[in-house]
């Protein structure tokens, strides 16, 4: 199967910081990957670089087919179609209920849908996180973890094949961050490929799936499925 992200000897430097430093990896449609690493590592960098809000200093980086290393500026919009993406502190606009958090989020990509097609859609979006029920509530009405489903339910309304998450349970407690992962799991079992950097060791070592670490702006350690042990990065 041909790769979903491709990085080649990517390198990002901010004026004097190296923050990823020539990485070479990639992801397959429908694997979950955790990102781990040290505070200041690159994770952050490293998905901005994915998500083309920056562009690598050297090296190259493909996303479903598109050098987002070169890709012109009036082609981001195509390549931010085939990406969603999941902040740790949700980014709900705080006016609009959760179902039009979707909604629009759906019409300002997307000028075709209409008003009907996409409330259906992002109904059925929140319907698939489990929060069907809540969908006229607003984002201060929700727990942290309802908002963090609702941003999901956003960044997977359109059925992207790419799934980036900075850092998704950093706000929540372990039983929360643990239904979020594993909605975050289920996703990827329909074909969506998702990346997710996170601090949260113990669910990374408790759901067994691929981890890449970083330290200092090197992947140091790719770890398959199945096979995650230590995570201390000092020890690598
Ligand atoms: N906009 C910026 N300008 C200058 N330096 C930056 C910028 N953003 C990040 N850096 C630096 O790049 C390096 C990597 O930062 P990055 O935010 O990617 O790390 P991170 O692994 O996401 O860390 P954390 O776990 O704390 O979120 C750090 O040294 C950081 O100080
Ligand atoms: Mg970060």
């Amino acid at each position: 199967m041909p790769a979903l992200v491709e990085l080649i000897g990517a390198t990002h430097r901010y004026a004097d910081v190296v923050a990823v430093d020539d990485v070479h990896m990639a992801l397959r449609p429908g694997e979950l990957v955790f990102l781990v690493g040290p505070s200041g590592a690159g994770k952050t960098t490293l998905l901005r670089l994915i998500n083309r809000e920056i562009r690598p200093s050297s090296g190259e980086v493909w996303v479903d087919g598109l050098p987002a290393h070169s890709l012109r500026p009036t082609r981001i919009p195509e390549l931010r179609r085939r990406v969603g993406v999941v902040y740790q502190d949700y980014k709900l606009l705080p006016r609009l209920t959760a179902l039009e958090n979707v909604a629009f989020a759906l019409r300002v990509t997307d000028l075709q849908v209409s008003d009907a097609e996409a409330h259906d859609r992002a109904l059925d979006a929140l319907e698939a996180v489990g929060l069907g029920e809540k969908a006229d509530a607003f984002p201060h009405q929700l727990s942290g973890g309802q908002q963090q489903r609702v941003a999901i339910a956003r960044a997977v309304v359109r059925q992207p094949p790419l799934l980036i998450a900075d850092e998704p349970t950093g706000n929540l407690d372990l039983e929360t961050a643990w239904q979020v992962m594993k909605l975050l799991e289920q996703i990827s079992r329909f074909g969506t490929c998702v990346l997710v950097a996170t601090h949260n060791l113990e669910i990374v070592r408790r759901m067994q799936r691929r981890v890449l670490t970083l330290v200092d702006g090197r992947l140091v350690r790719d770890q398959p499925a199945g096979r995650v042990g230590r995570l201390a990065w000092a020890s690598s």
